[in-house]
């Protein structure tokens, strides 16, 4: 069986989910001269894209519209377009349920809404991380059940993780090699030669489980290693000695080492998250996923750390934290985007209202807290300005997310105390540092 899109100049490429991962992949393969099409559930952003404009901050409109205007670009909600593309690749979301167990829900009925119009030679590839497994034992049964096709033999299938860095002015999806998976041989051959036309070196490996198991090494990797920093905080800051300087100084020998920096928590859609579609799936082969349980467990108690910090430093100026007036900096999962996905500073957030706190935040990049699944009473509150006038009336600022944008100096200067997770204030003069309460 061949594929359709072989030996084509220009291929059709649709893309199912068009969220952080899928739109900036959509634009990477109609700047290479291809034409695409968007497909997703939530008609705002179908609408949005027909409109020429982004609804992510660090996208720009200029790139739909130039692909809008060159024809090459289109969205819909539309399944029964399906037939129009010679590949379909899927970007949709794969969270944790309540239990903190994988929920493959999204990627099950992305393939019952494609499923129906499959057709003879297309391609199908799975971009959503996930455990090893997924795209062979539970997306497959449901297209090939709903198309009454068999993959491998009249449909292709891969899988392919994505490697997206939001916010990352040095990596570009195309700058990014993807690792690509295939269902048989003749699929991972094919698949490959679909991103090599998006301009993307791709890195073949045997099968779309050791293409899944990459993807879950590279996160668990950020994981752990995070996990180790946040417990080598906990213990130096008992001993006086500053994480942060040790770290920049480990990271000057040139082999054997990588930084990694601690913070408030885990946050975004990943690093939180992919590890326990591992452990989950480790324990039907009986195996046990101690070291990740482990990171998962330093990482969870780092909000409360940093309460007990701050309460630390409250009543060392005679103050608790009842009725204290906090003011957030940062609620973004990291420095420079707007993302809010299993943001630590939720997590914070209920901890200080728990223990009395009155808060209020400031995040030059999140005016208004989005609607969250987990934190819904927050949804529409605004983020404050950052004036000294504002900052004098609180009793401290907990740095939460350190946004490149925000005048740290000015924030000490004004705040009766600086409570500082990301070093954000390490670069100001030695004067202002000193005033900083670092945790
Ligand atoms: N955001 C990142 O930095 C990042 C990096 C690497 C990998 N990933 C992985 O990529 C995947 C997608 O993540 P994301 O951040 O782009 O998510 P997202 O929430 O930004 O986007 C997902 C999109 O899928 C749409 N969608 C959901 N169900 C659908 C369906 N059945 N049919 C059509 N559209 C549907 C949603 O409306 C949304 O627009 C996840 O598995 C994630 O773990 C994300």
């Amino acid at each position: 069986m061949g594929w359709v899109g072989e030996g084509k100049k220009e291929l059709t490429v649709g893309v199912v989910g068009m969220g952080y991962v899928g739109l900036p992949l959509l634009l990477q393969f109609a700047h290479c001269g291809n034409r695409v099409l968007g497909f997703d559930i939530d008609t705002s952003k179908v609408d949005s894209i027909k409109a020429g404009k982004s609804y992510i901050r660090h996208i720009s409109s200029d790139a739909i519209a130039a692909a809008l205007k060159e024809g090459r670009m289109d969205a819909t909600t539309d399944f029964s377009r399906v037939p129009e593309v010679d590949a379909v690749i899927i970007c949709v979301p794969t969270p944790l349920t309540k239990h903190r167990e994988p929920d493959i829900g999204y990627i099950l009925s992305t393939g019952q809404h494609i499923g129906p119009h499959l057709k003879k030679g297309q391609m199908v590839v799975l971009e959503s991380t996930t455990y090893p497994g997924t795209t062979d034992e539970d997306l497959r049964p449901v297209l090939e059940k709903l198309s009454g096709l068999t993959a491998g033999t009249d449909f292709l299938l891969a899988f392919s993780p994505e490697r997206e860095d939001p916010g990352n002015p040095k990596f570009k999806t195309a700058d990014i090699p993807k690792v690509v998976g295939g269902f048989s041989v003749e699929c991972g051959k094919a698949a490959q030669a679909l991103y090599r036309k998006a301009d993307i070196n791709v890195v073949p490996v045997s099968s779309t489980r050791a293409a899944e198991a990459t993807k879950l090494l590279e996160n668990i990797f950020r994981c752990v290693n995070i996990a180790l920093v946040n417990e080598l905080k906990v213990v130096f800051d008992r001993m006086g000695i500053d994480i942060w300087e040790v770290v920049e100084a480990a990271k000057t020998k040139p082999f054997g080492f990588m930084p990694f920096y601690p913070g408030p928590g885990l946050g975004g859609h990943c690093v939180p998250i992919d590890p326990f579609y591992l452990t989950w799936k480790a324990r039907e082969y009986g195996v046990a996923t101690r070291f990740i349980e482990l990171a998962g467990e330093i990482n969870t108690a780092m909000p409360k750390y940093v309460i007990s910090r701050m309460l630390e430093a409250l009543s060392d100026r005679g103050k608790s934290l009842k009725g204290a007036n906090i003011l957030m900096l940062g609620i973004a999962y990291k420095k420079d985007v707007d993302d809010m996905r299993e943001s630590p500073s939720f997590i914070l957030w209920e901890l200080l209202l728990e223990r009395g706190a009155n808060v209020t935040f400031h995040d030059p990049f999140v005016p208004v807290v989005p609607k969250t699944r987990e934190h819904a009473h927050f949804t529409g509150l605004t983020s404050v300005s950052l004036t000294p006038e504002i900052l004098k009336r609180c009793d401290a600022v907990l740095i939460a997310t350190d946004h490149s944008n925000v005048d740290y100096a000015m924030v000490v200067r004004n705040a009766p105390l600086v409570v500082d997770t990301r070093n954000a204030c390490g670069k100001l003069d030695a004067d202002l540092r000193s005033r900083v309460f670092k945790t």
